[in-house]
């Protein structure tokens, strides 16, 4: 029941039409019985929505594209990993005081981890925009050897200076995925409609590579089928957006994430084909 004691927390995007963190989160709110509820709004100015979030006293928010770099300019703190990757997912209101925090690089590191150990291993990490960013902090924090390839080679370059990474280049050096542990997509490709594409042809695929596509729709992409069909280990895209969103959903009530009920309600969206797009991650 919505009333005069309800905590709103809310997603700024734009777009917003099509995502899932409302379903996720108000899933649970409902399954914890807390008077909390959680919204949608389509924005192009993040001076203002963020003015908005401190005159309303909303409690939290979700950031996505394109507001999640901008977004720092208008907060009062920001935390020191999500300062690293230069981009904040999550808006925290503590009494006025707004907080900024990343939760896509635990989402994803929580992800691999059910699948595999990270130490010492090798990642090839395929992709150079904001996602990228945030997994290759992560990966690198883990002591991670990262090799990050994008299909505009500067940004590569770019994003392996910024962590550190032990190598860098473009599609071209897809043949680094032969001695690499880990596989990680972190493009659009596969992506609902053009469902039949992936970037890494499916005979650099062996059976010692856990393969990780972020793409959550489908569940299955091109790439992951292959990666089963060649033996890898495959860790599903929707485990991060899932991930992601229970330590936001932490953040703003202070409580454990019910994850069973999280990811039943995410799982059936995605089943019912719900037209969620790449670019409404969150
Ligand atoms: P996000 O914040 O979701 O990571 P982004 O910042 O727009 O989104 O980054 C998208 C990444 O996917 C980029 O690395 C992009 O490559 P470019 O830097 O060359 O643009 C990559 N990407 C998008 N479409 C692609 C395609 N068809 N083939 C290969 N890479 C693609």
């Amino acid at each position: 029941m919505i009333n005069a004691d309800t905590k709103i927390c809310c997603l700024i995007g734009n777009p917003v039409e099509h995502s899932l963190s409302p379903l996720i989160h108000n899933a649970g709110y409902q399954a914890l019985g807390i008077n909390y509820a959680y919204v949608s709004f389509r924005v192009s100015d993040i001076k203002r929505a963020i003015e908005g979030i401190r005159g309303l006293g909303i409690r939290g928010a979700s950031v996505t594209i394109p507001h999640k770099v901008s977004a720092i300019k208008y907060i009062d703190k920001i935390d020191p990993p999500a300062g690293e990757i230069g981009a904040v997912n999550t808006i925290v209101n503590d009494d006025g005081v707004l907080t900024g925090y990343n939760t896509d690089d635990d989402g994803a590191l929580k992800a691999l981890e059910e699948v595999t150990t990270l130490g010492g291993k090798k990642a090839v990490l395929i992709g150079s925009g904001g996602a990228a960013s945030a997994i290759a902090v992560g990966l690198k924090a883990k002591g991670v050897k990262l090799v990050v390839l994008n299909r505009t080679e500067d940004k590569a370059i770019k994003l392996a200076e910024k962590v550190n990474a032990e190598g860098f280049g473009s599609l071209k050096k897809l043949s680094e995925i032969s001695s690499a542990d880990i596989l990680i997509n972190t493009t659009p490709v596969g992506m609902l409609p053009k469902t039949g594409r992936s970037i890494t042809p499916k005979d650099l695929l062996h059976n010692r590579l856990t393969v990780f596509d972020i793409v959550y729709n489908p569940k299955d992409t091109r790439l992951l089928i292959e990666a089963r069909e060649r033996g890898c280990a495959v860790v599903y895209g929707y485990k991060m957006l899932l991930y992601q969103a229970a330590r936001q959903f932490e953040l703003f009530t202070g409580l454990k994430a019910p994850l069973a009920a999280m990811e039943s309600a995410l799982t059936q969206a995605l089943k019912g084909g719900r037209d969620a797009t790449h670019f409404d991650r969150r």
